[in-house]
């Protein structure tokens, strides 16, 4: 099935499904993930708009996505916040903007679900929409080492990829350098499995 086939139909759900790890675990880090970042924001995979309350004041966001149920539930957010994002419909493989359209680029949980092949793609586009002196952002899972842990991600590892299309162990560092992006920083931001990583283009 399709990425977008599938988040369309997870859509409804979607918040739901993720609030007990929205609460727990996402809402305290995605304000940091947005440190630093200012100006021309792009938000690739934007979801139901699970950032929009933690964008820097005085930033313009661009949000993408693949889905548009998704997007529908994000402009619904977007109303009820009253947020002025400009969401498109656009796949990040291959995105209408022109090169160096942002001094920022960030993606929450994306690359999660993009399958190895297509995250250098992805990645070069990042790196092409991002300004020489911008920054890209992503915020992405990682399969502990804590062996009790790793165990619990793996018994869960079917259901994300049934439910979200998505996999826990992408390891998306590797396929910065070929997509023309420089590793500046990595760090893990929920224990030893939610990791940020910010990428410079070369
Ligand atoms: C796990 S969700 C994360 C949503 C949001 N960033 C968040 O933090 O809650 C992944 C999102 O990426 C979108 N997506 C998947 N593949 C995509 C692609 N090739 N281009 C654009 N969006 C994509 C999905 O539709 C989904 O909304």
């Amino acid at each position: 099935m399709s990425k977008q086939k599938i988040y369309d139909r997870i859509a409804r759900l979607y918040d739901i499904l993720d609030l007990p790890f929205e609460q727990g675990r996402y809402k305290p880090i995605r304000r940091e993930m947005f440190t630093g970042l200012k100006g021309d924001l792009l938000d690739a995979g934007v979801g139901t708009g699970r950032n929009f309350s933690h964008y820097p004041d005085s930033s313009t966001v661009t949000g993408i996505d693949l889905s548009p149920a998704m997007l529908g539930r994000a402009r619904k957010r977007q109303d009820k916040l009253g947020a002025a994002i400009d969401l498109h419909e656009m796949n990040v493989m291959e995105m209408d903007f022109a090169d160096d359209s942002f001094d920022g680029v960030v993606s929450t949980f994306l690359c999660c679900v993009l399958e190895p092949e297509d995250q250098t793609p992805a990645l070069k586009e990042l790196r092409r929409v991002c300004r020489p002196d911008g920054e890209v952002h992503i915020l992405e899972y990682d399969l502990s080492e804590n062996p009790w842990q790793r165990f619990v991600m793996k018994l869960w590892a079917p259901w994300v990829k049934f439910a979200y299309g998505a996999a826990f162990d992408r390891n998306t560092e590797q396929y910065l350098e070929a997509a023309g992006l420089e590793l500046v920083e990595k760090r893990f931001l929920y224990k030893d499995i939610i990791k940020l990583l910010i990428a410079k283009p070369k």
